[in-house]
This record gives structure tokens, C-alpha cells and sequence, in this order.
């Protein structure tokens, strides 16, 4: 099956260009689902706008990630979803969600793992003067960014650059590789 759900916790511009993707043919999924831990994520609205079913939800209402995760598992099994996307979801996935979807929960970050994992890689990356970064798909296992490595494209920057033209450059990467990658998956699923 090619019913996916997308966790996000922010802008969604992943969100939009995995939308896009689906509009114009190149990503052959349905999305039927659209996660949020942040009330007032701008994701939220594009869901919306696209019709993509939406469940918000505030952690702090539940005794413990199991029990969120519970409630997000029931909420992804009554759609059929067969694969969890995260796209800036800020927050670990724990064992109810990864013993439920084993190989099928998948990232994206905003570095050449396994350089600067967690908060703010640009940020990791511009105070290390490096002059290559790039964009990582991967596996999400119990870990801080650490799954098995899917894809990844690099970039080079320059000091010139601020940390927005960074984030654009690092972004506009994202929306070409991670619909691609995505695709990728579900054919060689589909030939298994
Ligand atoms: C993306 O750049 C994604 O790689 C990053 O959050 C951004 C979300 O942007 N994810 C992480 O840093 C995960 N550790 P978006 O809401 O516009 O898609």
C-alpha cells in the first residue's frame, strides 16, 4: 500500500513538496494523514487546505510518550497508513511507534549525518565553518538521527552565506530529494 502519514511540528514546507510531488504524478501516495505536536504549526493549515486529515495533539496531555503514541498509532492503523514520514518533527520516536512500523518510519535532516544531529544542524553547521554540508534521508530507529542512511545530497556553502540563504539552499534540496526518495521506497516495496 502507498498510504503514508507525515509527522511535522512546523512550516511544512516538506509537507507541501511531498504534496506537490503527489499533485504532479512523481510520488504515487496517498496521504492521509497529517501529525501534529504543536498546536500552532503552520503545517497544520496546509493540511487543511489540502484536505489531508489532521490530528493535533499536545503531549503534555498524556503520562508518557507510550500513551501519545498509542493514541497516533490507533489514529495511523484506522487510515491503513503503511509508512510514517517525519518532516520536522522535532520530537524521538519511541518503541510503540517503531515496533508497529519497523523500516517503514522515515526522516529527513538537514546534515551529512552523522554530522550535527539534533536541534538546529544549520546552525551546528555554520558555527564549524564547514564548506560542504547537505541533506540526509534515513531509517528512524531509537536514536537521535542515527537510523540506517537512505540517501543524502551535499551542498557547498561559504562564509558569505547567511544562515537563511543557508536554510533556503538546504531546503530547496530537501523538496527535490525527499519525494524522490519516498517513490523510491514504495517501488521497491511494491516489487517485493
Ligand atoms: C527541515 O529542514 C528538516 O530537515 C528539519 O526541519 C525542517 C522542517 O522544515 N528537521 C530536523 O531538523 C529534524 N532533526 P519544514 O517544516 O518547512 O518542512
Amino acid at each position: 500500500s502507498n498510504k503514508i502519514a507525515v509527522f511535522a511540528s512546523g512550516t511544512g514546507s516538506n509537507f507541501d513538496a511531498i504534496m506537490e510531488a503527489c499533485d504532479k504524478g512523481t510520488l504515487n501516495a496517498d496521504v492521509t494523514l497529517l501529525v501534529s505536536d504543536k498546536i500552532n504549526a503552520a503545517v497544520i493549515e496546509k493540511a487543511q487546505k489540502r484536505n489531508v486529515d489532521t490530528v493535533v495533539f499536545n503531549p503534555k496531555s498524556f503520562e508518557n510518550k507510550a500513551e501519545f503514541e498509542k493514541a497516533l498509532l490507533a489514529d495511523c492503523q484506522a487510515r491503513d497508513v503503511e509508512w510514517i514520514i517525519l518532516a520536522g518533527y522535532m520530537r524521538l520516536i519511541g518503541s510503540t511507534l517503531l515496533e508497529a512500523y519497523p523500516k517503514r518510519i522515515i526522516n529527513i535532516h538537514p546534515s551529512l549525518l552523522p554530522a550535527f544531529p539534533g536541534k538546529d544542524a544549520i546552525g551546528q553547521a555554520i558555527d564549524k565553518k564547514v564548506k560542504v554540508t547537505g541533506v540526509t534521508v534515513h531509517f528512524v530507529d531509537d536514536g537521535m538521527d542515527t537510523g540506517p542512511i537512505i540517501a543524502q545530497e551535499a551542498l557547498s556553502i561559504s562564509e558569505e552565506d547567511t544562515k537563511d540563504e543557508v536554510r533556503r539552499k538546504i531546503q530547496a534540496v530537501e523538496h527535490q530529494l525527499y519525494p524522490q526518495v519516498i517513490q523510491s521506497l514504495l517501488i521497491k516495496e511494491e516489487a517485493k
